[in-house]
């Protein structure tokens, strides 16, 4: 595996998915190629000579938008079909033994250090992605690195971040997230809180830093797990945080309790498809110090409408959550889990072997109560036997639309916690601050009382397939 954003470049690179554009303008037109490029499912993009700029500050984008950029960031085999790599995530992590990060004192992101009046976030070429965004948001593909005051130990989750001026960010994390709970205690204690922000780095950081882990695990530790050896880390003097050795661009600093500093944050295009939170007050981080390699890349992975995925195509940070807290509350004979819908959050789908009455229900409900995956911005919750595959949506339908009965087999159960970027959160809810949604569970079980009675399926056996197959391979042997 690589072990950082050129490295991975590269390797894109070898396997024809990046192209470089030259002499594209940060404003609009950066944003407007990769939404058109990822739409088109097309390659990586690495954006050089961009207008305004010196040769060499680059932008890549529309790295992860397809599976042949996520398999490779996460270490998959190409041919592994979309549902086993989320069974192979989930198994891992069952035996997960965290390694933790390597101190190192000298790395390629030393190459330059501005303090003081050097400091100028504007260096680098952040583009404005969207029309309305309200500003320049160089963080997209950000890792936001804190530290716990109490406990100690190192989070990092990737939260949207929008340049205020020279020296100061503003960043985005929603209620609940580790980053938001660990800032509110540095306030309460009345200090500001110490932020790393990283926009450009291995993709295996930045895949580990959407994936919402337990609080008290390190992400640094389970990046190490993955690969076997610990993350090569600098320590920031005034911050004391652990930032990557080889990521391109770290901003370090404080984010003041937001009576004593917030500033407008947003509109922002968002992954829901709409700028729906509009602009509010958001907590900033001033930088103290600002670190980036010789000709830095500045990594981007912005949100571009529906039904084009930018978050990752394959549900490895939603399902495979979903699918141990399953295995954990004891559910029997789950068969998959998979997670569609705007960022593969809103539809989460289980197939099971239905083993005893009321197990299909007892499942969803529980899918619905974990944050991770079923519950945070997710609707809908379905349950299908074990013959459909839940990362096939066309099947999850067939079954919807034939064993599930709507007048008993369809709850919708209200107040759940959603997001502020909800775009169904009316202008009242919002103004009340009451983020929450109701969820649908929806049974697409064979009736469990009558399922032995149920019509059998139309479809050839599997001995007879596998005879017809042998014989006639000659006819089907460009179709498989
Ligand atoms: C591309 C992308 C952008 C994201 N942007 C935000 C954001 O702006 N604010 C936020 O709270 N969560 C955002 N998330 C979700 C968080 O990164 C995710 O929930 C993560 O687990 C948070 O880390 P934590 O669990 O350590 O808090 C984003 C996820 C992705 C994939």
């Amino acid at each position: 595996m690589v072990d950082d954003l050129r490295g991975f470049l590269d390797s894109l690179s070898r396997k024809g998915k990046l192209r470089t554009v030259n002499n594209a303008d940060w404003d609009l037109e950066i944003g407007t190629i990769n939404e058109l490029m990822a739409e088109r499912q097309g390659p990586g993009l690495l954006f050089d000579n961009i207008k305004g700029y010196p040769p060499g500050f680059r932008v890549a984008t529309n790295l992860m938008h397809h599976k042949v950029g996520q398999k490779l960031a996460f270490g998959f085999p190409e041919e592994m079909s979309d549902l086993e790599c989320v069974k192979d995530w989930k198994d891992r992590w069952k035996k997960h033994e965290p390694i933790p990060p390597v101190e190192i004192k000298d790395g390629p992101i030393k190459e330059n250090i501005l303090k003081g009046q050097d400091i100028d976030i504007f260096k680098f070429p952040t583009p404005k992605w969207h029309t309305h965004d309200g500003g320049r948001y160089i963080g997209t593909g950000v890792i936001t690195i804190t530290r716990d005051p109490e406990e100690g130990w190192v989070n990092f989750g990737t939260y949207r971040v929008m340049i205020q001026d020279k020296t100061t960010l503003a960043f985005y994390a929603s209620p609940g997230k580790h980053a938001t709970i660990m800032r509110e205690k540095y306030w309460a204690m009345g200090k500001a809180c110490p932020v790393a922000m990283c926009f450009g780095e291995d993709p295996l950081l930045f895949a580990l830093s959407t994936i919402p882990l337990p609080w008290g695990i390190s992400e640094y530790d389970m990046v190490g797990y993955i690969k076997g050896k610990g993350v090569e880390v600098i320590i920031d003097e005034e911050t004391g945080l652990p930032i990557p050795a080889t990521a391109e661009i770290v901003a370090c600093g404080f984010s003041p309790p937001p009576e004593k500093d917030s500033r407008q944050e947003g509109p922002f295009g968002e992954w829901q498809g709409y700028y729906a939170s509009g602009t509010r007050n958001e907590p900033v981080v001033h930088i103290k110090t600002l670190y980036h390699r010789n000709d830095p890349i500045l990594f981007g992975q912005p949100p571009v409408k529906p039904p084009v995925n930018t978050w990752f195509p394959i549900p490895i940070h939603t399902a495979t959550f979903l699918w141990n807290e399953l295995d954990k509350a004891g559910m029997i004979d789950i068969k998959g889990v998979y997670v569609h819908g705007p960022g593969n959050r809103i539809i989460a789908v289980i197939s099971l072997k239905q083993r005893y009455l009321g197990h299909a229900k007892q499942v969803a409900t529980l899918a619905g109560a974990f944050l991770q995956g079923g519950a945070c911005t997710g609707r809908y919750i379905i349950t299908v036997d074990e013959d459909i595959d839940p990362s096939n949506l066309d099947e999850v339908l067939w079954a919807v639309c034939t064993r599930c009965d709507p007048e008993n087999y369809i709850d919708i159960v209200p107040g759940f916690l959603t997001s502020p970027l909800d775009p169904m959160l009316n202008p009242d809810k919002r103004a009340r601050k009451d983020y929450t949604t109701a969820k649908v569970f929806i049974n697409a079980c064979r009736p469990y009382h009558w399922k032995d009675q149920f019509p059998p399926v139309n479809v050839a056996g599997p001995e007879l397939r596998k005879k017809v197959l042998t014989k006639w391979a000659d006819l089907f042997k460009d179709f498989d």
